[in-house]
């Protein structure tokens, strides 16, 4: 069976550090100028439905850099026989024939995970849709261990379209594994989306704290939390004074982690954008934080990021960026059985599914290609709610 990637939710806390160790290893080959031949006889494809920049030229790299070969399809939809209508299970059974491991983006939810159901070979996901993008989240938690040198305890801020952003929803996945407690800094149209938020708090014990602006005032009962994150105490040994109001501390953040809008999955972006600029992280924020807070963003940047941070030394998205070469590297090394290290996968078993429904997000692929079978997970302890097998996307089913 093919180790597929297609959600950060398929990798345990274990084989992330497995991935981060392999990580540092071949960083420290590289800055060595040492040769790294582990995949000299491999082919990886790279087939990307949706632009990029870093996460298709970084895993290239990473492959070249291993000694592999790349055939890559820069620009798949327009390129590729899909422009012919060819379909996504189609296009992946016949490249499986071409290459030892696919790279896949595409604009559909849960389309890695509908790939990797009809490969024989590794299908990664570079992002599918709103979904997930669990390999950008893996440079999100390597840069994190590097640059504070543990994950576990941090306070991190997450800031901007968190509904619409596929990165957030890894990550917050990912911190969860590593016990980081999770900030939230959107407004209610760029939330995080529910189904992400009750699998964090049903899967991981994990609740996030949610805030609409950086500077909004904090209720009593949020500035005793943020005391006893500091005090690292149980809540409940504090007394709640009344009418206790304090702007949200920046100075609690260990890092603060930055998205773009992602205008390309939204309709009426204009004014939801403006809603967004009270989230500029500036110099000015900046001034307010701790001197070794960090600042990452997945990249690319629009306005919601300035740029008259980037000489700063806690702006850390370019080096966030780099270390996608040495990550990626570990990753398809690791996926493709070439080292010692050997780690487990848990991907969800489709047996237990229901099939007669389908998914309500129109942004699924089950809505896009034809020939394949809705499925559902019911979600534990919520009644009649049912998960989507391929997007995750949560629906009610009267029975
Ligand atoms: N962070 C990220 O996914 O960037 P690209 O869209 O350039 O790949």
């Amino acid at each position: 069976m093919p180790k597929h990637l297609v959600s950060i939710n398929d990798l345990s806390k274990a084989s992330i550090e497995k991935i981060f160790d392999l990580a540092d290893d071949i960083d420290e080959k590289l800055k060595n100028h040492q040769t790294i031949d582990l995949c000299r006889d491999k082919i990886m494809a790279t087939m990307f439905y949706e632009p990029s920049t870093r996460t298709r030229m970084s895993f290239e790299s990473a492959m070249y850099r291993l000694g592999g070969k790349v055939i890559s399809s820069a620009d798949t939809k327009a390129t590729s026989s899909a422009a012919k209508g060819e379909s996504l299970i189609d296009t992946i059974k016949v490249i499986q024939h071409y290459a030892d491991v696919v790279i896949l983006r595409h604009f559909n939810d849960g389309s890695a995970k509908l790939a990797s159901e009809n490969s024989l070979v590794p299908i990664i996901s570079g992002g599918d849709g709103s979904h997930e993008h669990p390999t950008q989240t893996l440079c999100d938690l390597y840069t994190l261990r590097r640059e504070k040198g543990k994950i576990k305890g941090l306070n991190i801020a997450l800031c901007g379209d968190l509904r619409y952003g596929r990165t957030v929803h890894s990550l917050v996945y990912g911190l969860a594994k590593f016990g980081a407690t999770i900030f939230t800094v959107a407004p209610d149209d760029f939330a995080l989306p529910e189904h992400v938020e009750r699998r964090l708090k049903s899967e991981y014990g994990t609740e996030v704290k949610k805030f609409k602006k950086f500077d909004e005032q904090l209720s009593a009962k949020d500035v005793i939390f943020m005391k006893n994150l500091k005090k690292g105490k149980a809540v409940k040994d504090d007394v709640i004074e009344e009418n206790l109001f304090q702007p949200i501390p920046i100075e609690y953040f260990d890092a603060i982690y930055v998205t773009r809008i992602q205008m390309e999955r939204i309709e009426g972006t204009k004014s939801r954008h403006e809603s967004l600029m009270s989230y500029l992280v500036n110099k000015e924020l900046l001034e307010k934080a701790k001197n070794d807070t960090i600042v990452l963003h997945p990249l690319p940047r629009r306005s919601e990021l300035s740029y008259d941070i980037d000489k700063d030394k806690r702006a850390a998205y370019f080096k966030q960026a780099a270390y996608g070469v040495p990550v990626r590297m570990a990753l398809i090394a690791i996926l493709l059985g070439v080292t010692e290290d050997k780690i487990k996968m848990t991907f969800d078993k489709s047996k237990d599914c229901i099939l007669d429904e389908k998914c309500s997000n129109h942004n699924c692929i089950t809505q896009e290609q034809e020939n394949v079978q809705h499925k559902f997970i019911k979600v534990e302890d919520v009644e009649n709610t049912y998960r989507c097998f391929y997007c995750d996307s949560e629906k009610i089913v009267q029975n």
